[in-house]
């Protein structure tokens, strides 16, 4: 895709589709009237007759007929002009794009809208070309035909030298940000008998020289020597597709030797629930449980490619949760490579036996100034807070602080949850030092206890984004299936780290 910005008159401008947009109960925009004169009031008409309100991501066509040389007009609905921010505008946009795209246009052209107050043109333009290329993503790889509309140049239109500066300027970030999640989108979407822990092993190796990351895959035998008791143990009812451990690193600009940021995604390539096995419906969606993982990798993509000056380490246990002969059971006890011993209650709760190792791990051999974990967790997070944030706990103010602040401004919302000590009561074991699962209360937390264990002092965020990572219907600027959330929010926070 071709993104770029100019200075120009939209009356002036030859396009398959003029994207104007409108916001809501108001007469014709002050920044509309050139081409709604120039088109003989085509755009008063479609204000005046109803066809048209504004209301946010609404979309009306009308076609100048050759008075100016656009090929369409899409006026696009902004909502009510107190409400809009950032949010509204990727919404906008990314509702308009689809309805252009779907009408065979190739090439765009936006027109910045005036927003009155606040908002700088910079993240405006910013979000449109968010919304824009979140919405335009499609997972084609299985369909035999490919659709063939396809948008190919997007150009934005900036008033003055000023603007259309800090715009370009902006671009390309933006656009390595967006292809990095849409890269986390395809592994995500991709099914467990493409993306096997193995494959996630070859898309880190492929990364790593692209990017000239720094790369460490340990296979089954090594996990095992080296006493990750928690991905050892998981791994085991795979017979065919065998668990790697990847260690991803971003040296960062500049200093050597720094304490890196450490990036923990969880990496269940299919999530049947072992023993404890998952009722039929809906199983399918496990094979979205390595979310986590492709949101650890877009992220190193992305800031590599950014150049960002903190130092990155990404580390992502991969393995199946199958169960079989050889699979691990209920009773189970395990040891994770360091920190308390653990009792299984339910192998469906593998994800945090995985990360247990994992951020023992990263803990122990590279004493990181902070450790993130993000996992599709906990069903129960999908209860608490439905897929609009995802769930936040940790045990460091500031980063969390630092986090909430990064969701707000990166649209990747999140909520948090307390970690009382109260809480830990339930997964107090009688055999072990703790144990795997709690009861059906507070099931977000009593995961969050459990990773807890395992950071030790190393100020810690766990990202719970099971409501979050996958669409079954589609919201906001995501269609159908994987969201690559994690990635813009991380970003986000690394660039102001
Ligand atoms: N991968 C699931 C969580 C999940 C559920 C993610 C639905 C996305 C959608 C996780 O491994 C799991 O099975 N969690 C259990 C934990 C319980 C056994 C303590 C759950 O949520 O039921
Ligand atoms: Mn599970
Ligand atoms: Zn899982």
């Amino acid at each position: 895709m071709k993104i770029s910005c100019q200075i120009g008159k939209p009356e002036k401008i030859k396009t398959d589709a003029l994207v104007l947009f409108a916001p809501q109960e108001q007469k014709l925009p002050r920044d509309l009237i050139p081409v709604d004169r120039a088109t003989r009031g085509q755009i008063s008409k479609l204000l005046k007759s109803g066809d048209f309100s504004g209301k946010e991501g609404e979309s009306a066509v009308s076609y100048p007929d050759g008075r100016i040389p656009a090929q369409r007009i899409l006026l696009a609905g902004l909502g009510k002009i107190s409400e809009v921010n950032l949010e509204t505008c990727r919404y906008s946009a990314g509702k308009a794009l689809c309805r252009a795209r779907d009408l065979g246009a190739r090439e765009c052209h936006l027109l910045l809208p005036e927003i009155p107050a606040g908002v700088g043109s910079g993240p405006i333009a910013q979000a449109l070309i968010e919304g824009g290329l979140l919405a335009l993503y499609q997972y084609e790889e299985y369909k035999t035909e490919k659709s063939k509309k396809q948008i190919q140049k997007i150009t934005l239109l900036a008033r003055s030298e000023t603007e259309r500066r800090l715009i370009n300027s902006t671009i390309t970030k933006i656009q390595i940000i967006i292809e990095s999640v849409n890269f986390a989108r395809d592994l995500v979407n991709g099914p467990g008998n493409k993306v096997t822990p193995e494959f996630l092993a070859g898309e880190a190796r492929r990364l790593a020289r692209e990017e000239r990351l720094k790369l460490k895959i340990f296979g089954p035998a090594e996990i095992k020597k080296m006493g990750m008791g928690g991905l050892s143990a998981v791994s085991v009812g795979s017979t065919r597709n065998l668990p790697r451990f990847l260690v991803i690193e971003y040296p960062g600009k500049g200093r050597t030797g720094r304490k890196p940021v450490a990036l923990v995604g969880k990496g269940i390539t299919f999530d049947s629930g072992g023993i404890s096995i998952k009722p039929a419906n809906g199983m399918e969606e496990m094979k979205t449980d390595m979310a986590g993982a492709a949101a650890v990798l877009g992220t190193l993509r992305a800031a590599a490619r950014l150049k960002l000056s903190p130092r990155i380490v990404g580390f992502i246990p991969a393995t199946e949760n199958m169960p079989s002969g050889s699979a691990y059971r209920p009773g189970d006890v395990l040891r994770p490579y360091s920190g308390p011993t653990v009792e299984v209650i339910s192998t469906d709760a593998e994800g945090r036996l995985i990360l247990a190792d994992a951020l023992a791990y990263a803990c122990k051999k590279y004493r990181p100034e902070a450790i993130i974990d993000l996992a599709t967790l906990t069903g129960a997070c999908i209860i608490a807070l439905g897929r609009e944030a995802s769930g936040l706990l940790g045990n460091d103010p500031k980063l969390i602080k630092k986090i909430i602040q990064a969701g707000e401004e990166s649209g990747e919302r999140v909520w948090q949850l307390p970690l009382w000590k109260e809480y830990g009561e339930a997964i107090k074991s009688n055999v072990a030092d703790i144990k795997n699962s709690g009861n059906r209360e507070a099931g977000t937390i009593t995961g969050g206890m459990f990773l807890k264990h395992y950071v030790g002092d190393t100020p810690w965020a766990h990202l719970d984004i099971a409501g979050t990572a996958h669409e079954e219907k589609g919201r906001r600027y995501f269609g159908k299936g994987a969201t690559g959330v994690g990635i813009r929010l991380l970003i986000k926070l690394l660039q102001d780290w």
